[in-house]
């Protein structure tokens, strides 16, 4: 049985990661999509959050589990049984980043593989980072986030602007 983590902080999950799950689920039995919670990182939705989200939004995946993490990325990989790390790739400017962490990450544990997948081209340039912005300034962003992400969007920076 063939199980693998999808890692990521998914603050919040963007058609660029759930192309990359639903591309996944089809070669591995399951896949733990693996959030992390790092109470250093300021993020703008809470963990939990973030897990229901990411709940809500991989309904339609059958083999898909969401949890969250805290601490090194191969612990949580002994914890849950799994040996292959599966991260997207976007454009070169991500691959030394991602390039580190696969090292960092095999120098930990050796039996942990990474495996890059390749984002598909319209969902290329879709970053959460620059998804938060959009929606902050009132950006439409309804192409590049599931519907439910986009409302909770909403209701995140309706709240703000109240406040
Ligand atoms: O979505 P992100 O922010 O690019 O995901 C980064 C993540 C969560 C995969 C990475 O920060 C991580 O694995 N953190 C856990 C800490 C860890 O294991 N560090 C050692 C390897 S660099």
């Amino acid at each position: 049985m063939l199980r693998a983590v999808y890692p990521g902080s998914f603050d919040p999950v963007t058609n660029g990661h759930i192309d990359i799950m639903e591309r996944c689920s089809e070669f591995v039995d399951t896949l733990i999509v693996a959030v992390l919670d790092n109470p250093d990182k300021k993020s703008l939705f809470t963990v939990e959050e973030r897990v229901n989200q990411l709940k809500e939004t991989t309904k339609h995946i059958p083999n898909v589990e969401v949890r969250s993490f805290y601490g090194l990325l191969v612990d949580f990989c002994r914890q849950v049984d799994a040996k292959l790390v599966i991260r997207g790739l976007r454009a070169v400017t991500d691959f030394e980043y991602e390039f580190k962490m696969a090292l960092a990450n095999r120098k930990l544990n050796r039996e942990i593989e990474t495996i890059f997948i390749s984002s598909s081209t319209n969902n290329m340039f879709i970053s959460s980072s620059s998804i938060k912005e959009m929606a902050m300034f009132g950006g439409s962003v309804e192409d590049m986030v599931p519907k439910y992400i986009k409302d909770c969007l909403d209701v995140k920076f309706k709240n703000r602007e109240e406040n």
